[in-house]
């Protein structure tokens, strides 16, 4: 992590979708050319989530000759585990998700759980202050499946869709025209991202293919240069203040029962008091062990302190009675653990 002025925590990304519209496909195409290309797991695997460092988004993006240089930390990107599980980690607010890939196939248009996930995403926006919004991007996913398509690899995808057959051309015009008509139906306003003026309030649709890794170093690029943009408040990085999320209460081999928290900003510590609907001592905070490293013993690393912004497991007592989607809190003096008790109530 390179230092400046103020330290930026990684943005969180959210892929979300209708089943089988390809969101863990496109993670793994996003994964796999960025490890062929770096080299001994330059990203680091954590639990249902992703990290994706600077280099690997500049690397990828660096035919776009994209203009403005790229500061963000990383992207944290979490593949969704399904509608139900996910509106859990949706109960605590406005703090989890900074921006959202939603991923609609393009032969089959907004569906069911599409149209979940923009009600969510609206949820989000709700009470919240207007920078607070979460950046929505499209990926308008299995462009190849068009009748007719040509993959030209390296090739932009705007310039990729000016070198189709003209039947191909009109296909993508008439599809691309019905959903921007359904997602309207939603009240939700959506352009093509080499289109779209107005980014805040239009999101844009960057159409994709999981299969050829079309479309998804301007998805890339996209999510990244708004975050820096129109995000810096909410992505400098605290150490005053501790954000997290219990995104999974689970057993854990050997461990017994364990939470996994996404820790959205400032630090945890070995013996930390946390509050939640629980109260206890963490015991241990691990992270998954690299699979690059796996001939050293042991699954997971286990570390004296962590930084945000990263999905951390940890043990401790009673943890059979945290519950998921709810916040994490740190007790540091007897003031906080009144107030902390009181938030949790609310929660
Ligand atoms: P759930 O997690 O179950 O909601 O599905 P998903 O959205 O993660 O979809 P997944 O990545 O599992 O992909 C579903 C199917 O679509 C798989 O067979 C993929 O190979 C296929 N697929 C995904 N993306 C593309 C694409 O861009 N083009 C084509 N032709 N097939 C794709
Ligand atoms: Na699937
Ligand atoms: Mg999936």
């Amino acid at each position: 992590i390179e230092e400046s002025e103020t330290t930026l925590r990684p943005p969180i990304c959210c892929v979300m979708g209708h089943v089988d519209t390809g969101k863990t496909k496109l993670l793994d195409s996003i994964k796999r050319t960025n490890v062929q290309k770096t080299e001994a797991g330059g990203i680091t695997q954590q639990i249902s989530a992703t990290y994706i460092p600077t280099e690997n988004i500049r690397e990828r993006t660096k035919d776009l000759k994209a203009d403005a240089k790229i500061d963000v930390t990383g992207l944290l990107v979490i593949d969704t585990p399904g509608h139900e599980s996910f509106n859990n980690l949706r109960s605590r607010g406005s703090s989890l998700c900074d921006v959202a890939i939603l991923v609609v196939d393009i032969t089959n248009g907004l569906q069911p759980q599409t149209i979940e996930s923009i009600e969510l995403l609206k949820m989000k926006n709700t009470d919240v202050i207007e920078n607070d919004k979460p950046l929505v991007v499209v990926a308008l996913n299995k462009v190849d499946r068009l009748y007719g398509w040509k993959t030209f690899p390296d090739v932009p995808i705007a310039n990729a869709l000016k070198l189709q057959s003209s039947d191909v051309q009109l296909e993508f015009k008439d599809k691309v025209t019905k959903i921007i008509t359904q997602f309207k139906e939603q009240g939700v306003n959506t352009e093509l991202f080499y289109k779209n003026k107005d980014r805040l309030d239009t999101y844009s649709i960057v159409p994709t293919s999981a299969i050829s890794g079309q479309g998804i170093p301007e998805l890339l690029l996209l999510l990244v240069q708004w975050a820096q943009k129109t995000m810096i408040e909410k992505l400098t990085y605290r150490s005053d203040l501790v954000e997290g999320t219990v995104m999974e209460v689970k057993v854990t081999e050997g461990l017994g029962t364990t939470i996994d928290v996404i820790l959205v900003n400032g630090v945890l510590h070995k013996g930390d008091e946390i509050v939640g609907p629980i109260h206890t001592t963490i015991r241990s905070l691990l992270t998954p062990r690299p699979v690059t490293e796996l001939h050293i013993k042991g699954d997971y690393i286990y570390h004296k302190e962590i930084k945000a912004t990263q999905v951390i497991k940890i043990t401790a007592q009673n943890l059979e009675h945290a519950v998921a989607g709810t916040a994490v809190y740190v007790v540091r003096t007897n003031d906080d653990l009144a107030r902390y008790k009181k938030l949790v109530m609310e929660d």
